[in-house]
């Protein structure tokens, strides 16, 4: 079986890490755990992009020398990860030896074939963005949009690989390919991108403008410019493992999908001979509060502050439930206390309570075995088996924001079912009819946590893995096995209480 190989864009290290880059590595973490929960042999890698202009102009602003500057801020980023949960197998940093070597390789090997060249190049250059611009970019008064900062008119020699060639063959693959750039509807914008005449790309700079990078090993008085030493990335730290090459999935935000990751990385592995991902998902752009994420103007979200004050899995449970991905969404601190009470606290954790809070007063701490089956039992079962059925494949689609859309209206129609059966009037009944229907309704209610928590565990993992242990229950077999209703919490003993989403005392 082919590894289920998936990766997250490596971030630059040239600051904190912030929301934008902890929402792909938790979308990629569910998407991770959902493949392995569905039997894939899942490789994650994710990592940081630590060559460069601006870290070099970082690093001398502070006095200090690229390789420190990054020693010492690439570990907030594994930081991250762990604080998240992220189940990542790897975690590259481009200055390693291992990622280095394998650049100059394909870069070696490029050069061989005849595929970069070197050639005088004279353009607009701006330093703010590390790259010439294409006169089409340029406000029709003449300037240059402000994203550039100063741009200046320079003539240096390059060095060029022959991107052009492969236009054709790029164009071909993404048509035939209705999967390789996901959502669908951006290979349009990919094609479009395409309808225009490529240029040759421009793989290098001076040293003498650009010490810090991977010098290129046929010219030293040259290093690689930044996308032909980060994207292959996901390509050196996979290089040694046999079988886990081809990516299954590159997940990447929109702005790095046209052209670094649509265009540029598949034509240099097509030109190396190597086999192209299979696919590429951008997600959308998280904004705060309605506007851009900046933290010279303090709309800001620090995402381990968040998880400090929250727990992981609130922030987890928030940002896969409120954007649908590949869209933008915005992160508004009311609509996180909307659903963090309602969803998470409220409807989750009261099922959670009402269920301990019952099987203690009523079962003696022990769920019961079913007894007579009614129509509110049969309803039941017929929610959950329609939610089961639908949950998988919007997952698989990667539509997780209405797959948990579907499962919390699971558990809502869970405590409904509460409310009917009414437990604690059945409870002071007498009768052995009440007595066995009250047996029912707390096996009926326990099964149905335990499943409707089990659909969850990919997003919330920490938290399904609480609603077990405090069930008294062990997941033994395969996901897919787990989901069958049944009487697997039968004889179990429960936990008294369980507070799984508290009022934090704080707000951020
Ligand atoms: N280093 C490059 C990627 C190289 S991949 C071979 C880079 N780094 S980055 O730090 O700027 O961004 C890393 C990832 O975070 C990108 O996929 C980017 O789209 C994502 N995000 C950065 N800001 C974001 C938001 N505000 N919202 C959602 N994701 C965003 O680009």
């Amino acid at each position: 079986m082919k590894t289920f190989y998936i990766t997250t864009a490596i971030d630059y290290v040239n600051g904190s890490p912030h929301l934008g880059h902890a929402y792909e590595k938790v979308l990629t973490d569910v998407i991770a755990r959902f493949r392995r929960m569905m039997g894939d042999e899942v490789y994650f890698l994710t990592g940081t992009d630590e060559h460069g202009q601006k870290i070099q102009q970082s690093a001398r602003a502070r006095g200090v020398a690229p390789q420190a500057f990054v020693d010492a801020i690439a570990p907030q980023f594994q930081e991250m990860c762990n604080r998240l949960e992220i189940s990542n197998d790897d975690f590259i940093r481009t200055t390693e030896e291992r990622h280095k070597r394998v650049v100059c390789e394909l870069l070696q090997q490029l050069f061989d074939k005849g595929e970069i060249y070197k050639a005088e190049y004279q353009g607009y250059y701006s330093t703010r963005q590390e790259q010439f611009l294409q006169g089409k970019g340029r406000n029709e008064d003449g300037s240059w949009p402000e994203i550039y900062g100063e741009v200046t008119e320079i003539t240096e020699s390059n060095y060029f690989f022959k991107l052009a060639s492969y236009q054709q063959w790029l164009i071909d693959h993404i048509k035939a390919n209705p999967e390789f750039i996901l959502p669908r509807y951006r290979a349009k914008q990919v094609l479009e991108f395409l309808s225009e005449p490529l240029n040759d790309l421009c793989i290098s700079r001076p040293k003498e403008r650009l010490e810090w990078g991977i010098p290129l090993p046929f010219d030293p008085d040259f290093v690689t410019y930044v996308w032909f030493d980060a994207l292959t990335n996901y390509y050196s730290a996979v290089v040694d493992k046999p079988g886990v090459w081809p990516a299954s999935f590159h997940v990447i935000g929109k702005d790095i999908l046209v052209p670094p990751h649509a265009v540029y990385w598949p034509i240099m592995l097509h030109a190396c001979g190597i086999a192209i991902p299979q696919s590429i998902l951008a997600h959308g752009w998280w904004s705060i509060n309605g506007a851009k994420m900046s933290k010279s103007t303090g709309n800001f979200v620090e995402p381990l502050e968040f998880v400090d004050t929250y727990g992981v899995d609130a922030l987890r449970y928030f940002l896969i439930r409120e954007m649908s991905v590949g869209q933008d969404s915005d992160f508004s601190l009311d609509q996180f206390w909307v659903r963090y009470n309602s969803e998470l606290a409220n409807n989750l954790g009261n099922l959670v309570n009402r269920t301990l809070n019952m099987t203690n007063r009523f079962a003696a701490s022990t769920v019961p075995g079913v007894g007579p089956v009614g129509d509110a039992e049969t309803a039941l079962k017929a929610v959950w088996e329609k939610t089961h059925a639908e949950v998988i494949p919007l997952f698989e689609e990667f539509q997780f924001n209405v797959g948990l859309e579907r499962i919390f209206a699971f558990i809502t129609a869970t405590n409904a079912y509460i409310e009917q059966r009414a437990p604690w009037k059945l409870g002071k009944s007498t009768d052995p009819a009440d007595q066995a229907i009250l047996q029912t309704s707390l096996a009926t209610m326990a099964e149905a946590l335990r499943l409707g928590s089990s659909l969850l565990q990919a997003v919330i993992p920490g938290t399904v893995q609480k609603i077990h242990g405090v069930l008294g229950y062990t997941a033994g077999s395969t996901w897919m096995d787990e989901l069958v209703w049944g009487d697997r919490l039968t004889g179990k003993s429960v936990e008294k209480t369980c507070i799984l989403f508290p009022r934090p005392d704080k707000k951020v």
